[in-house]
């Protein structure tokens, strides 16, 4: 399978730096990797226009009507929009949002034939209580429920451990791996004709010195890249173009 390298750009960059970003990107880059950009909404265009296949960090679990202030899967795939990342830890921790929650965007932006990648992942106190499969597990479950839309192509979950995510802290490639293997039996019996084929990204702290290790493994499918991602350098080198 070939890898999947997905930035998330957070509230990051401004035009000029995303416009810069991709033509030095595009300059180098030879698809040896697949590439998505998940940069701040308003600049989703700018990346689609580049033909770089282009995300939303969040949207609504409503298609349209009075929800002040939400972006409409709808409206981002009429825009020629390709995927969203939901469940991020930092929706979950920030912005309150739910495994049920969740599985309510989840449904919406598959029915509007977005991608999703979903993400899950335990915080340093879960881990230290021992309960990383529990609380995974349960994210899976909760915010997975119910997917008569879902398919191996359009489905993809993300592995971030919450204490590893812009602390430099990396899970080590053996951790990441027994979490990988985990989900990926999880997804096993909650779709057993596809949910071996569901591409499964590493997140948290991956940058170019430990990427081919963390990819290295059985079940990491790809990464899934907060700060090394802003720099086109690294990210060229994290798709394997030096
Ligand atoms: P870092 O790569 O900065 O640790 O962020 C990971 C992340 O949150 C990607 O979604």
């Amino acid at each position: 399978m070939t890898k999947l390298l997905v930035a998330n750009w957070k509230m990051n960059k401004n035009g000029k730096e995303c416009l810069e970003f991709i033509e030095a990107f595009k300059a180098k880059y030879s698809g040896k990797r697949v590439a998505w950009i998940a940069p701040q909404a308003l600049f989703t265009k700018l990346v689609i226009n580049s033909g770089i296949p282009s995300g939303l960090q969040n949207c609504s679990e409503h298609i349209n009507g009075a929800f002040t202030g939400e972006i409409s899967a709808r409206t981002f795939k009429e825009m020629g929009g390709d995927f969203v990342i939901l469940g991020h830890s930092e929706r979950r921790q920030y912005f309150m949002e739910t495994s049920k929650l969740l599985n309510a965007k989840v449904k919406t932006a598959l029915k509007e034939s977005l991608k999703v990648v979903y993400c899950v992942g335990e915080t340093l106190p879960e881990r230290e209580a021992n309960q990383t499969l529990s609380i995974v597990g349960d994210q899976i479950h909760q915010g997975l429920n119910d997917m008569s839309e879902a398919t191996s192509e359009n489905l993809i979950v993300a592995y971030e451990p919450v204490w590893a995510i812009g602390t430099g802290k990396t899970a080590s490639p053996a951790q990441a791996q027994e979490v990988h293997a985990f989900i990926r039996g999880e997804l096993k019996k909650k779709f057993p004709t596809f949910g071996e084929k569901i591409q499964l990204l590493y997140g948290g702290s991956v940058k170019p010195d430990n990427v081919e290790e963390l990819l290295g493994q059985k079940d990491i499918d790809g990464g899934l890249v907060g700060g090394a991602s802003l720099k086109a350098q690294d990210f060229l080198a994290l798709c394997g173009d030096k």
